[in-house]
Order: C-alpha cells, then structure tokens, then sequence
C-alpha cells in the first residue's frame, strides 16, 4: 500500500469516530455497532480513485510534493465525504438495480440482517457528508461553495439515476429508443459528475479557486466520465466478477447500455429481433443469447476501437488546456482509468 492511501484509511479511522460519537444522537451501544459495521461495509472497500484524486489534485495544484499535516487531512476528509457520497448512491443502487454482489462482497442489502434497513442506512450514509464538512469546513472561505457544490453534484447524480431507471421503461416499450444521445445523457449525470468533476472541484475549492473560472475543465472531467461508464458498461459484460468484484445485470436489467446501443446500431433485422426478444429477461439463456449476439457484432474490437479514439479525443482537449497545473490533474486522473480491467 503506498503512503497516501494507508494515509488516507487513517482519516477514515478518524472520521467514522467523530461520526460515532456526534453528540447531536444519543448513540447506545447497538445503534453505534450497527453504524459502525455499515460504515466499514460499505465506504472503505473500493478503489478510493475518487477519494484520493482530491488529495493528489489538491498536490498537483500547490506544485509540492508534501503538503503540511493540516492541508493533507482536510484533503483526505474532502476525498472521503466523496467516497461516502458513493457508498450511499451505491447502497441505494444495488437495491434498485437488483444487485448481487459489490465489491467483491454481497452487495449490504442482501444480508439477512440488513435487507430495506439498506434504505435508511443510505440516508444516513448521505447525512454523514454535511457533518464531516461541518465539523472540518466550517469557517473556511470556501466552506458554502464546498456545500453548494456537494448539493449541486447530488442532485445531478440523483437525477442521473432517475432517467437511467426510468428510461428503462420506454425501452421495454420500444427498444430502438435507445441511442447514444440517451446513453451519453445518462451517464453524464449519473456518473461523470460525482466521479470526475467532484474530485477536482473539492481540490479547486480547497486551493482557493472560482469554479466559475473553470468550465472548461468540467467539460474535459465530464468528457472523462463519459468514458469511464462506458468502460463501466462493458465491463458490467465482459470484465471478469472476481477482479471488476461484482456480477453485472444489465442484460436482465434492461439498461440503456453502451454494448446495447453499439448492437443496436451495428445489428440487422434478424438480429434486431433476436435482441428484442432477448434482451432484459432474468432467464440466463436469454442473457447467454444477448451476449452471443455482442460476440457476432465483434463488440470487444468496437469498443477497443472507442478506447483508443475516445482517450486521444480527451488527452488533445487536455493538452489544449492554458495552465500547466491543471493538465497534470487531468492527465493524473485520465492515466488511472486507461485501459482499466476493474
Ligand atoms: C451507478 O451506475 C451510478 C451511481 C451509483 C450513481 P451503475 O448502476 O451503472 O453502476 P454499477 O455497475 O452498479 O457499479
Ligand atoms: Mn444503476
Ligand atoms: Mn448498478
């Protein structure tokens, strides 16, 4: 483990604490374990990539190599109000996308003991968010912005997964519904928002930034996360469950899926009916026909092909960016996701 990110887990030990004991609840003894094992369950066990992005922007930023004591766990506390803002989405997300497993585990709803109590946990993973920036934040320059830009980025994501559910609807309905305008729309608000620009606005913010000032940096960072669900979307098919830590349900789900918009747009009519009839059953040999059907369009040398295309799209709009600062913090976060497996 490198120095950051055992770093980083200390902070986590330190803000699950403060959180056990926020003297606005009169914690017993059960209600602080249950709280604790939740914790434990669901924020810490992922990649962090987002949580320590902050922390490496915020570096890249200051130009020094360390930062004072101080700097370094107010970053890791913004890369961790982050990684819990995930683990409520993906508490909730698991529930609603009928979820097996996350993370390598089974996903929290799925306990017996735990099952809709998954729920309010979620809430109160979101709840925890506006403490940890209380107790820390308040009183900093930039301590409303930090709030503003926390609810902005939630109700983005939140609105995100509402179109990606509801859309889901009218596909069932007419499957040609499904394009990649719809696609791009939906991942942007779901995922690029929390996961890319997040990261690097909480280390903007931190650095004594305007956001204003910095639009087309969110465009690059909503760019970025366009093609990271995509890669998401493709290993949801193809990646392999023990390295990626989850099964993934899109077929069944009936997801407005980048695999299925490329088959839709690469099928014959033949085909197209096979995918029809086919597509978001919970039988498995259903499921095997979808994926059989991706096979025969060649799908994994479409998306090889997005790959390449997409990350040199990304890396020219970057290398076009004026400050050199913020091109090391784009280039940073884009050299994490390249060509990933998990
Ligand atoms: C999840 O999208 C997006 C959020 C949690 C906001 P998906 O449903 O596509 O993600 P996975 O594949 O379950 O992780
Ligand atoms: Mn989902
Ligand atoms: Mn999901």
């Amino acid at each position: 483990m490198t120095d950051l990110k055992s770093k980083f887990l200390q902070v986590y030990s330190v803000l699950k604490l403060e959180l056990l004991n926020d003297p606005d609840f009169e914690f017993s003894d059960d209600s602080r374990q249950w709280v604790e094992r939740m914790l434990d369950y669901n924020v810490p066990g992922g990649k962090l990539n987002r949580g320590l992005s902050v922390v490496d922007s915020y570096k890249l930023l200051k130009q020094v190599k360390e930062l004072t004591d101080d700097e370094l766990f107010l970053a890791c506390a913004l890369g961790w109000c982050i990684e819990w803002l995930q683990a409520y989405f993906l508490v909730l997300d698991d529930i609603m996308d009928d979820a097996h497993t996350r993370r390598g585990q089974p996903c929290w709803f799925r306990l017996p003991q735990v099952g809709m109590i998954a729920a309010n946990d979620g809430i109160i993973l979101r709840n925890h968010i506006p403490r940890i920036l209380k107790k820390h934040f308040k009183g900093k320059p930039y301590y409303v912005d930090l709030l503003e830009l926390f609810n902005e980025v939630e109700f983005q994501t939140a609105h995100g997964q509402m179109i990606d559910l509801i859309t889901t609807l009218a596909g069932e309905k007419d499957l040609s519904k499904y394009s990649l305008p719809l696609h791009r729309r939906i991942v942007q608000y779901k995922t690029a928002y929390y996961s890319f620009y997040l990261p690097v606005a909480c280390a903007l913010l931190m650095f004594g930034e305007n956001l204003d000032n910095h639009v087309d940096v969110k465009d690059i960072l909503i760019e970025m996360g366009t093609y990271f669900q995509v890669q998401d979307d493709y290993l949801d098919c193809f990646g392999d469950p023990e390295v990626i830590g989850k099964i993934g349900t899109d077929i069944e789900d009936f997801k407005c899926s980048w695999l299925v918009v490329k088959a839709l747009e690469l099928c014959n009519e033949e085909q197209k009916k096979s995918l029809c009839e086919n597509y978001g059953k919970e039988d498995s040999t259903c499921v095997e026909k979808v994926k059989e059907l991706y096979d025969t369009l060649n799908l994994k040398d479409v998306y090889l092909d997005y790959e390449s295309k997409s990350y040199k799209k990304i890396t020219e709009s970057i290398d076009a960016h004026h400050s050199k600062e913020v091109q090391a913090v784009l280039k940073s976060f884009l050299a994490k996701i390249y060509k990933r497996q998990k």
